[in-house]
């Protein structure tokens, strides 16, 4: 039978004792990593969350009662050991923190015995993912996730350590508010005592955070649970983690100021990484330019050029006719890998494929100056030799070229350049490179929805000197919104928010809300606009994705306790599930016919 505490305390864990502790009396707790018995003296790896610590048990030391017990310890046993810790009889185990001593047995409790796990509990486990996301808790004692989990936790207490020491409050809002359909797919969840109204849970703080602005918080934060109905991608779960901020009285240099000494303290504390500052800036439009992606990997080069200009005059119909209806013509220069076979060009096409290309048009410089390309028999000699020079193309260079318009040719060359990257292995997890971006565009256009869509949210500030173009060409208004890039991934976003109660009218019809409709949706944030409201500015991080980044995980589930699988559920707990006929009853739904489970 399972024993119990009966008044046995842990002295240590299993890392916390080292040389310096040769003969002082200890009892540790844990999981039975391994044992073997050698026959007369037991070996025994006990783990807890700091580490690994060697347990020796021989009657001589531990009497019979205890010996007999030890012979039954199998892997993942909970038990608890007093002893003496000695010099490690068989030489000093570099591998291990604990590898130069081992605790010499006086006593054991089995405190829980143990099914054989589904799977070995190891570091770096080869185990498919499904089966140790169904046995989370038990991949969950893996070391690497262990570490994982502990790291996070840091991050969480260092940002509300500097936070606070920054004069930041921390305050909680609700997570059963009004649904706001302006962004990703809310969750809905159905009120029992307002049959047919439903609650939402928050995608973001957002407008919470700015009615404490108006109500004189002047800076708030809070680690804030988000929830979103959205395709899920190894950066994305529908539930995630925010750390959500919102300042008065400031603009974007102030925000950005606050920001940056966060990164820094989290980097250096945590890390001992030191950011170089300031953290460089680019608009979005120099993003799109140079790097094809408004959140550019800067741990490589292999910036787009534009050589619309350089190809106007030529005879390739697929570049005149991209210049034709308003597109560009760009590319990228992969140094040095002009020899690259027939076959892997052919697979680089697809990939540009997947991303809406209808072609990518390929220019290998060889080392006698001459050129293999799928173009260059409709360009003359001159033609191929400008266009080369353009991309600053040498012999052993392949020149890859997208044409068509912008949008498409920034996605296709923006991720092309990401996969040659990680082709030629150019991506170490070790640099650290972040960037803002500053000035994205206020609106862009939703084809889908046939309308003007807010780019970060409509209670962003259009950009004063823009302003006055949002009747005419509403597309060309950018905005005080910035993003916080770190090695190509999307840390965080914010915005310095629209105080005016007209300019946020005004941003509701251009979205083309009636002026009921936005009253209807965003009433109580117009009503606190009347009265009084100080200019105010914010920023969120995705917490998972900064932990994910600073750990050098692949995907934010590493980082996450319990997360959920691309389509949303939860493996162990069988989330979502259908649930009594009773509970709909009280709730006043009726499923579909055909829609049920
Ligand atoms: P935004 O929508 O850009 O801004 O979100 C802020 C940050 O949250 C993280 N994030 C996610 N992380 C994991 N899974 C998801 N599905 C997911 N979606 C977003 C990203 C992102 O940069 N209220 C505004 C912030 C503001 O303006 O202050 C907001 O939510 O890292
Ligand atoms: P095609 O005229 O379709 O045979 O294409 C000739 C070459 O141009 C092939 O290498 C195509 O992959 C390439 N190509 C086709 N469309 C595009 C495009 N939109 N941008 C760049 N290259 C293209």
């Amino acid at each position: 039978m399972a024993e119990s505490m009966m008044g046995l305390k842990r002295s240590h864990r299993c890392t916390e004792l080292g040389t310096a502790n040769i003969g002082e009396h200890v009892t540790v707790m844990g999981w039975v990593q391994k044992s073997r018995n050698k026959g007369g003296i037991i070996f025994v790896d006990l783990r807890d969350r700091s580490g690994i610590l060697q347990i020796i048990f021989e009657e001589s030391d531990c009497g019979a009662e205890s010996f007999e017990k030890a012979e039954k310890l199998r892997s993942e046993f909970v038990i608890a050991v007093t002893g003496k810790v000695e010099a490690r009889s068989g030489g000093v185990n570099e591998n291990l923190a604990t590898g130069a001593i081992e605790v010499r047995a006086s006593g054991l409790r089995i405190l829980s015995e143990s099914e054989t796990p589904p799977f070995p509990i190891e570091e770096n486990s080869k185990t498919k993912e499904e089966l140790r996301l169904k046995y989370r808790f038990l991949d969950l004692r893996r070391p690497d996730l262990q570490r994982s989990m502990m790291f996070r936790s840091n991050i969480a207490i260092l940002t509300r350590k500097f936070l606070a020491e920054e004069g930041f409050l921390e305050i909680e809002t609700p997570t059963l508010i009004k649904s706001t359909p302006e962004g990703a797919r809310d969750y809905l969840v159905p009120s029992r005592v307002h049959p047919g109204s439903f609650y939402a849970l928050p995608q973001s703080p957002q407008l919470f955070k700015q009615l404490l602005m108006c109500s004189g918080y002047d800076r708030y934060f809070q680690l804030a649970r988000c929830y979103r109905d959205e395709d899920l991608r190894a950066d994305r779960q529908p539930e995630f983690t925010q750390i959500d901020m919102e300042l008065s009285f400031v603009d974007v240099d102030d925000v950005i100021d606050v920001n940056e000494r966060l990164l820094q303290r989290l980097f250096k504390e945590l890390l001992d990484v030191e950011i170089p500052m300031p953290i460089p800036r680019m608009t979005w439009q120099e993003a799109m330019d140079r790097f094809g992606s408004d959140k550019p990997d800067l741990r490589f080069g292999m910036e787009l050029k534009d050589v619309s200009f350089v190809v106007r005059d030529c005879e390739f119909a697929v570049f005149k006719n991209a210049l034709d209806q308003g597109g560009s013509v760009r590319g990228i220069n992969a140094k040095g890998q002009g020899g690259m076979a027939r076959k892997k060009i052919d697979a680089l096409v697809e990939f540009a494929k997947g991303f809406g290309a209808k072609g990518l048009a390929y220019l290998a410089v060889l080392e006698d100056g001459s050129y293999k390309s799928s173009f260059a028999k409709f360009m003359t000699e001159e033609q191929l030799h400008d266009l080369t020079a353009a991309m600053d193309g040498k012999p052993g260079d392949l020149l890859l070229f997208a044409a068509d318009k912008n949008k498409v040719v920034w996605d296709v060359l923006g991720n092309l350049r990401l996969e040659l990257a990680r082709q030629q292995d150019l991506l170490k997890k070790d640099d650290f490179k972040f960037l803002w971006v500053t000035q994205f565009p206020l609106l862009e256009y939703s084809e889908e929805q046939g309308r003007f869509v807010a780019m970060h949210h409509p209670f962003t500030m259009p950009m004063e000197e823009d302003w006055g173009k949002i009747d005419e060409d509403p597309g060309s208004v950018r905005a005080k919104a910035y993003d916080i890039v770190l090695n190509g991934t999307e840390l965080g976003g914010g915005s310095v928010r629209i105080h005016q109660a007209d300019i946020q009218a005004k941003m509701f019809e251009v979205l083309g809300f009636t002026p009921e409709k936005a009253n209807e949706q965003f009433g109580f944030l117009l009503e606190a606009f009347k009265f009084g409201v100080p200019p105010h500015a914010g920023l969120a991080y995705g917490l998972d994705r900064l932990a994910m980044l600073m750990v050098g995980a692949d995907s934010i589930r590493d980082v996450i306790a319990f997360p959920k699988v691309k389509d949303a559920s939860c493996l162990m707990t069988e989330a979502p599930a259908p649930v009594d006929e009773k509970q709909l009853q009280e709730l006043g739904i009726e499923i579909a016919q055909g829609e049920e489970a």
